[in-house]
């Protein structure tokens, strides 16, 4: 299928590691109901680098509000970072526009979600949150009103994970590894490691909610990958998921599964055809 005769017009929102990877499978012959037709990025350089390896040759802009006021554009990907999406979710959801996110972890700073959920029931907008770098999403999400724990350990190298308080944690001799670095709610943990854990954020909307979703976070530089145990009960039974993930070369706090994800919430986002699982 040609390019032009695709349906849905999506607008890439941070064109890294994520924003790259689903631009070029929405450009590939696997996806046949979308194309690329906008690129948005702080650093302009790398909307330019990755238009120029696209075939629908979309659009570079040098705003958000270019995309806002394009009336083409119905699918928004958000792959920036937090920041994103406190500056510009509810206004890509007040003009109608469907948003896919990635930085979750924005999702439970002060009131957003709840206004995101208000302003998208008004204006029709769906707001997809793909399950990104876990398992067993469906099943949290199918028996949240019978869990009462829900715990989320990640196991990390220390040299990808970044601490905003301390800054980036790197290997460090005198300590013995492996190492607990942080205890607390999902909202905490969010808030301490803005780009490590956003699967915290999403394990909690999906299940008991941000305070109730305890977090454990582990250095260990005997881990390949990033490491996520999830355990889960209540009066449904006990769950028990790991998943041992692949770093994306260029990005190793970027899993690759998260990529993955995102892709097949992308296939499904027309919301046609049948569906599997919850
Ligand atoms: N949901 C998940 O499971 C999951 C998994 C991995 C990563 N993530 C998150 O997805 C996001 C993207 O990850 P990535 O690996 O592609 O990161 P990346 O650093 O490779 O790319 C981010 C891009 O966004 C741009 N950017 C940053 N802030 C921006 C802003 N305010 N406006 C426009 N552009 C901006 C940067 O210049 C960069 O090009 C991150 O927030 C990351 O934490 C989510």
């Amino acid at each position: 299928m040609n390019h032009m005769d695709r349906q849905i017009r999506v607008a890439i929102l941070g064109c890294g590691t994520i924003g790259s990877e689903l631009a070029t499978f929405i450009d590939s012959d696997e996806c046949q109901q979308a194309q690329v037709s906008a690129l948005y990025d702080l650093d302009q350089s790398r909307s330019i680098s990755l238009r120029n390896k696209l075939l629908s040759n979309p659009r570079v802009t040098e705003s958000i509000e270019e995309i806002l006021l394009d009336a083409d554009v119905s699918l928004v990907i958000e792959a920036a970072g937090p920041d994103a999406i406190q500056s510009y979710s509810k206004d890509i959801v007040l003009a109608g526009k469907h948003l896919m996110v990635m930085s979750v972890g924005g999702l439970l700073h002060g009131d957003i979600y709840a206004e995101l959920d208000s302003i998208a029931s008004e204006s029709g907008s769906q707001i997809f949150v793909p399950s990104g770098a876990v398992g067993g999403i469906d099943a949290i999400k199918a028996c949240r009103d019978q869990l009462d724990v829900v715990i989320l350990t990640t196991k990390k190298h220390p040299d990808t994970i970044l601490d905003i308080s301390v800054g980036n944690i790197k290997k460090d001799s005198d300590r013995k590894y492996p190492r607990e670095i942080f205890y607390g709610t999902a909202l905490d943990a969010v808030k301490r490691f803005p780009f490590n854990i956003n699967v915290a954020a999403t394990i909690s909307l999906a299940g008991i909610g941000p305070i109730r979703t305890m977090v454990k976070i582990v250095a260990d530089p005997q881990v390949s990958g990033n490491v996520h145990e999830i355990y889960a009960s209540g009066s449904s039974g006990i769950m028990r998921f790991t998943m041992e993930n692949i770093p994306h070369p260029e990005n190793p706090r970027t899993s690759y599964m998260a990529i993955l994800a995102a892709i097949e919430t992308m296939k499904h986002s027309s919301g046609r055809g049948i569906r599997i699982g919850t």
